[in-house]
């Protein structure tokens, strides 16, 4: 075979396995491969279609934009054809674009862009005439797009009649991407999960399936968002460049990403590229990249577009996040409520720069809905936050050695029977002295969001409780240096360190003493709400489920486990002895009727403080109601920067947080309201 045969034969089968992936990605909703093992393909096709020009065509998928419209639903006509965008995967990449841009067009380096975030969802064109809505298409082929217009009706973001503003013209098309935010997506499959439903893969996936819903009550009940980011391509008219095009949009009511940005030059572009990559797991929807659009109108006509994509935006990709490994062991934990939960045992795999050997398979439902084996290859991905998860197994990779895992019908730690109950998807072991049982309730109390015992950690209290001189949390308080020290690898400094880390954590604010009781149902949260409203824990062991469900935000499952938890025999012994111990958790409520400023906000430090440490700050904030938290997002109220403060400052910035000072923080706290 001569090499041109050679090179035509894998073009082929490139254009082969690529539209297959079109078709499952597009209208099934279904990718059966990753997002990057996606893009190699495809970066594999274009480069040899580059190189050897006499293969190109004008259907390969290359130069096409998804896959033609699905049959249930009406195909459209777009007004203008809705383009793809070609992509980066390094920042040698972005540079290598703007300085094609400035060889081939003659622009300065100084030329202004429009960087915005490239959101994970589905990209939809909508049609107004006179300033009602009067069709949206889901992206189809660039051409054409599938009819979904009574479907995105029921989005609640979505503008129906654009607003009081005259300045839009007779007939508009904008685009945007439908969204799930990452909240939502998470109740929505916790709902689906409950009803036996099964849950979606992504939020991406989710937002997809949601539109395509033959009966528009259905989307309705779904959690949809939108983002807007362009007008059609014919109708740049009326407007000079895309900045101005996205400050219109928002006149016009249409939602706009916040974290969008005029820039100068590609070393700005670069810089956004990074910061966005660092905000990435802290904001509230999923992105995977940044998208790079030069802003001049009058500059994208000359630099024009190919049949794909124009030659004037470029997506640029964040590093893989989805990487395939093997399946080596299925492991089942017992978490302090006595839950046995399936861990998949890895084989080390590096995703985003993070070593991932195991992850949670939450429940044998899970297991059975994405059939995932022992001895299975699976995608594994890194949500959103950093918390790793099996995406899907890979049964085509299967050698017939795969085992199918069944869940145990005993406890793997105290050998007890375990139960199912009917409305759970868990199984749990029921034996409250069970020492995984045990030893989880312990390290939740000593955990930094609960009473915070510097240095007591899990494998310490593995010991203590293997050597029996811990049982329940009351048990800690009555430690001596003597017992300490016996422990294997526990000088007489340590014991001493320990037992002091032991005193100090005597007068937690209320709200961390409930947390680290680890009442079923009652998280930081809830600690919080019963904390603003019970002065102390002898107020609250007498309250009735009623008193509960009448606090703001309490349900009747949360409100049925704490009045169970405080009528148990155990855990009023355990109160008890920690009473007698000394532990005396501080009201957040001195004086009954005043709140303080820093009630129910949530705060972030970074930089070295002048007056305070952190555990101080940390205390104070506690006390006065708030939450103290280690990443920004959105919910976050108040950034308090100190000296030399670092990334965060910049990312609160573009998160739009109030950012204050040391003093400022101290004036807040001192504050009532
Ligand atoms: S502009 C010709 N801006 O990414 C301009 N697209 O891979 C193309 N996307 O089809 C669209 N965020 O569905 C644009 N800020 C953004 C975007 C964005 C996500 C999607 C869109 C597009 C796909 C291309």
């Amino acid at each position: 075979m001569s090499d041109e045969e050679r090179i035509s034969g894998r073009i082929q089968e490139l254009r082969a396995i690529i539209e297959a992936h079109n078709r499952r990605y597009y209208q099934l909703d279904d990718p059966e491969i990753t997002d990057v093992e996606y893009d190699r393909l495809m970066q594999e096709l274009i480069s040899l279609e580059q190189d050897y020009p006499q293969f190109k065509t004008i259907t390969s998928p290359t130069a096409q934009v998804g896959a033609a419209p699905a049959k249930a639903f009406t195909a459209a006509f777009h007004l203008s054809p809705m383009l793809s965008l070609d992509n980066a995967f390094t920042e040698a990449q972005i540079i290598e674009f703007h300085e094609r841009l400035k060889r081939m067009f003659e622009i300065p380096d100084s030329i202004n862009y429009v960087v915005e975030p490239k959101l994970d969802g589905v990209g939809i064109n909508l049609i107004y005439r006179h300033g009602a809505l009067a069709q949206g298409l889901t992206r189809g082929d660039g051409l054409t797009g599938e009819d979904v217009t009574a479907n995105l009706k029921t989005i609640p973001v979505l503008p129906q009649r654009l607003g009081q503003h005259r300045d839009f013209p007779d007939e508009l098309e904008i685009r945007g991407e439908v969204i799930i935010f990452k909240e939502d997506f998470r109740k929505l499959n916790e709902k689906r999960l409950s009803e036996g439903t099964p849950p979606f893969a992504n939020p991406r996936n989710a937002a997809a399936g949601s539109l395509r819903q033959l009966d528009p009550a259905v989307t309705a009940r779904r959690p949809l968002n939108i983002f807007f980011y362009a007008l059609g391509s014919n109708q740049g008219n009326n407007f000079s460049d895309q900045w101005s095009v996205l400050q219109a949009l928002g006149r016009w009511g249409f939602n706009v990403n916040p974290l969008v940005r005029p820039v100068q030059g590609i070393n700005s572009c670069i810089e956004y590229y990074r910061e966005l990559n660092k905000l990435r797991p802290s904001l509230p929807y999923e992105i995977d990249g940044m998208v790079i659009k030069v802003s001049s109108f009058d500059l994208q006509r000359r630099i024009g577009s190919l049949s794909r994509a124009p030659r004037w935006a470029l997506a640029c990709k964040f590093v893989a996040k989805q990487e395939k490994t093997k399946v080596e062991e299925i492991i089942v934990q017992v978490g302090r409520t006595g839950a046995l939960t399936p861990v998949a045992i890895l084989k080390p795999v590096a995703v985003s720069g993070v070593i991932v050997s195991r992850a949670s398979l939450h429940n044998e439902d899970e297991i059975r809905r994405k059939d995932i084996r022992i001895g299975d290859w699976v995608l594994i991905q890194r949500a959103g936050d950093v918390i790793p998860e099996v995406v899907q197994s890979l049964p085509n990779l299967r050698d017939g050695s795969e085992i199918t895992f069944i869940m145990p019908q005993n406890c793997p730690e105290c050998g007890t029977a375990v139960i199912r109950l009917a409305q759970e998807a868990a199984r749990k072991c029921i034996n409250f002295s069970c020492p995984a049982q045990v030893r989880e309730r312990l390290a939740h109390f000593a955990s930094r969001e609960g009473m915070d015992i510097v240095g007591l950690g899990a494998a310490l209290i593995a010991q203590l409780v293997d050597n029996n001189l811990i049982t329940d949390p009351g048990d800690i308080y009555f430690l001596n240096r003597q017992q300490l020290i016996s422990l294997d690898r526990m000088g007489s400094k340590s014991a001493q360190n320990l037992i002091d880390a032991i005193n100090r954590s005597k007068n937690p604010p209320l709200n961390k003493f409930l947390y680290a009781l680890g009442i079923e149902h009652v998280g930081q949260q809830y600690s919080l709400v019963l904390a603003q409203n019970f002065p102390g824990i002898t107020e609250l062991v007498s309250a009735t489920r009623e008193d509960l469900i009448e606090l703001k935000g309490i349900g009747p499952e949360a409100a049925n486990s704490i009045v169970f938890f405080f009528q148990e025999p155990q855990n009023r012994q355990m109160l008890d002895k920690l009473a007698r111990a000394g532990v005396a958790p501080q009201p957040l409520l001195a004086t009954p009727g005043k709140t303080s400023a820093l009630m129910g906000k949530s705060l972030v430090f970074t930089g070295t403080m002048e007056k305070l440490t952190r555990p101080q700050a940390k205390v104070i904030v506690g006390a006065a109601g708030g939450m103290v938290k280690e990443s920004l997002s959105r919910n976050i109220d108040y950034l308090v920067a100190a000296a030399n403060p670092g990334s965060k400052l910049q990312q609160a910035r573009l998160l739009g947080i109030a950012i204050i000072t040391e003093d400022d923080f101290l004036k807040l706290a001192g504050e009532t309201v």
